[in-house]
């Protein structure tokens, strides 16, 4: 939600800060812009829409200077247009900023009052009036941006150039993300680590409350009331070839296919086939405290939010403790039940949606032990959570749609329920063994299951003309008829819904016709029968079934259903995740046969760091 990039060194900026930019550009991306200083001037470029907008107006006029800032803006307060675009500027303070800031309206007021005058809608725009104020009145410049972050409410990941400056960059962070890169002669600072990592992966990440001074020659770290601190410098491991297209049209149909691989990363070194044991290196939860829990509570949002209700089925039966899956924007305002028998599981592959970090505060004030499942090292979740995180080891996932995060999140949460069978003795070694040896045979099913990408093409090209579905699983396949309608809706705009099977006959059953494709998900598991007799019911109505099948082919699937896709089986937790495979590719061969731009739709954002 927004993207911030900023450079200081020897190299000119302007090329550095829009690549930065396009690796952050699934952050939102409404509009686009960069200020740099040009011979102690500050200039700024600024286009409405994507960074290619702002790249066509850099070729015009092009800026020079070794100093600069960036942003990609996901709009929310001030419609997307070039006035409201960042980097915003007031006198000598130059601005770009990730985050909200809530009391922008009472302050812009009072500057106003002031004489000041404003050029954009932007909450924004009066950290740099604010600062620009404080300048004037002869305040030092360091000391007047801790001053604003004072006074500023709400969340900021800001970075800052002052005119008269020209070697320094400023940057301040409150609950939005921030990283500073250190280089050899040169400074880097970003939301994200993928936009600096072709620079430097020697990564420093800000905590909320401080300011760090970067110049060429190093970094100087203080907290708001100008303490200095002293922050250690960590070496991040991630290939910056993992965030490329490498030879796929899109950076979504790459991580589909990237899905063994994510999963084999996610329990690789974790396991033991032969002891039938899990070992999960950044929990810090004791085994006195595990015998404790009474319940289990899981909280996300959107995809992640899925792969907890498949996480629920898989902890339950694992483990014999109730579990509870809710919305973190729902959990927030209701009363909820949770106490220190309470273990939390917050699941964000980001690891900094604002409601689920709201949420998991809220848990963890009420004693509940959290632990977070993300997939980005030290996001501020992961941080926040008190009894350790489980990463995903998915790698960068760019496509806003969320496709090898949702996999490894369901073998994430796999391990963790074995974890915790094995640590409360709910399931035998003979029973943790096979389980073991059913996910190290996974990835391999997984590669069949994504050879069905050819017959999804094909089909794509047949229903893409379709303009509702509606998807049906049952049990553990319900939340995979979920996420697969999820994932049309995101990428074609396709109105899609979701049901589970036995519910589709007290409502949705008035919607079949000719016209409305409904997706019936199946494995050869005890609800199989029941699926078939769901699928007659709609064959009866004369809707178009398409039918993905986990196992063999019994013959009377293709009687009822058009089409007839199938993956391989596994138990009928990973089944889940063969299941989700051919679903993904539906919705991304859909959305490329109609020309949408699957990995950045419309009004999405891969982060969503606002309530
Ligand atoms: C946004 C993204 C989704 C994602 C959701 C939760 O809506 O577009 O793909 O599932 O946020 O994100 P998180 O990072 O918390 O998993």
């Amino acid at each position: 939600m927004c993207g911030i990039v900023g450079y200081v060194g020897p190299s000119q900026a302007c090329p550095i800060l829009i690549d930065g930019l396009k690796r952050l550009e699934y952050r939102g991306y409404d509009s686009a812009g960069i200020a740099v200083v040009n011979n102690g001037k500050v200039e700024i470029a600024r286009a409405k829409g994507k960074i290619a907008s702002l790249e066509t107006t850099l070729r015009c006029s092009p800026i020079h200077g070794t100093l600069g800032i960036g942003h990609t803006r996901w709009a929310t307060h001030g419609r997307p247009s070039e006035q409201n675009a960042h980097p915003h500027r007031a006198g000598k303070a130059t601005v770009v900023h990730n985050g909200i800031i809530e009391n922008y309206g009472a302050i812009k007021q009072t500057l106003t009052a002031s004489g000041r005058v404003f050029g954009s809608e932007t909450d924004t725009e009066v950290i740099a009036q604010l600062i620009d104020h404080l300048l004037e009145q002869g305040t030092a410049a360091e000391v007047a941006i801790r001053q604003v972050c004072r006074t500023l409410k709400g969340s900021f990941a800001t970075a800052i150039l002052i005119e008269d400056r020209p070697d320094t960059l400023y940057a301040v962070r409150k609950e939005s993300p921030l990283v500073i890169g250190i280089g050899r002669g040169e400074s880097f600072l970003a939301s994200d680590i993928p936009a600096i990592l072709n620079y430097t992966n020697r990564m420093v990440f800000m905590d909320d409350g401080e300011m760090a001074v970067l110049k060429p020659d190093g970094v100087r770290f203080t907290d708001f009331d100008g303490e200095r601190l002293t922050k250690v410098i960590k070496t991040v491991d991630i290939n910056p070839v993992m965030a490329e297209k490498g030879g796929f049209k899109h950076f979504m149909l790459k991580e589909i296919h990237e899905q063994p691989r994510a999963v084999t990363d996610t329990f690789r070194g974790r396991i033991s086939e032969e002891k039938g044991e899990v070992y999960l290196e950044g929990l810090q939860i004791t085994d006195e405290e595990i015998t404790r829990i009474r319940r289990v509570l899981i909280i996300a949002c959107g995809t992640s939010f899925h792969a907890g209700l498949v996480g629920r089925r898989i902890i339950e039966d694992l483990t014999r403790l109730p579990v509870e899956v809710d919305l973190a924007s729902e959990f927030r305002y209701r009363d909820p039940i949770v106490g220190d028998e309470t273990l939390l599981i917050s699941i964000s592959q980001s690891g900094e949606t604002a409601d689920t970090m709201a949420a998991t505060k809220e848990a963890s004030a009420r004693g509940a032990k959290v632990v977070a499942i993300s997939n980005v090292i030290e996001s501020s979740l992961a941080r926040m959570s008190s009894h350790g995180v489980i990463y995903t080891h998915a790698g960068p996932e760019i496509g806003v749609a969320s496709t090898k995060a949702f996999t490894t999140q369901i073998t994430a949460l796999y391990l963790f329920a074995l974890f915790l069978a094995w640590k409360r003795g709910s399931i035998t070694l003979d029973r943790r063994r096979e389980l073991i040896a059913d996910l190290v045979r996974l990835p391999g099913r997984m590669g069949e299951a994504l050879e069905t990408s050819a017959t999804l093409k094909r089909m794509a090209a047949v229903y893409e003309k379709y303009t509702n579905f509606l998807y049906l699983g049952r049990g553990i396949n319900t939340p995979i008829a979920y996420e697969g309608a999820l994932k049309l809706k995101e990428i074609s705009y396709i109105h899609a819904e979701a049901y589970p099977g036995g519910e589709m006959k007290h409502g949705p059953i008035a919607l079949i016709s000719d016209q409305m494709p409904v997706v019936a998900l199946l494995a050869q598991d005890a609800v199989y029968d029941k699926m078939k007799g769901n699928m007659e019911e709609v064959r009866t109505r004369g809707g178009v079934l398409l039918a993905f099948l986990a196992g063999h082919e019994d013959g009377s699937l293709s009687r009822l259903a058009r089409e007839v896709v199938r993956v391989p089986m596994s138990n009928p937790y990973l089944t889940t995740i063969l299941l989700a495979l051919p679903l993904q590719l539906l919705a991304y061969h859909i959305a490329d046969f109609k020309g949408a731009d699957v990995d950045q739709p419309r009004n999405l954002a891969k982060s969503v760091t606002v309530e």
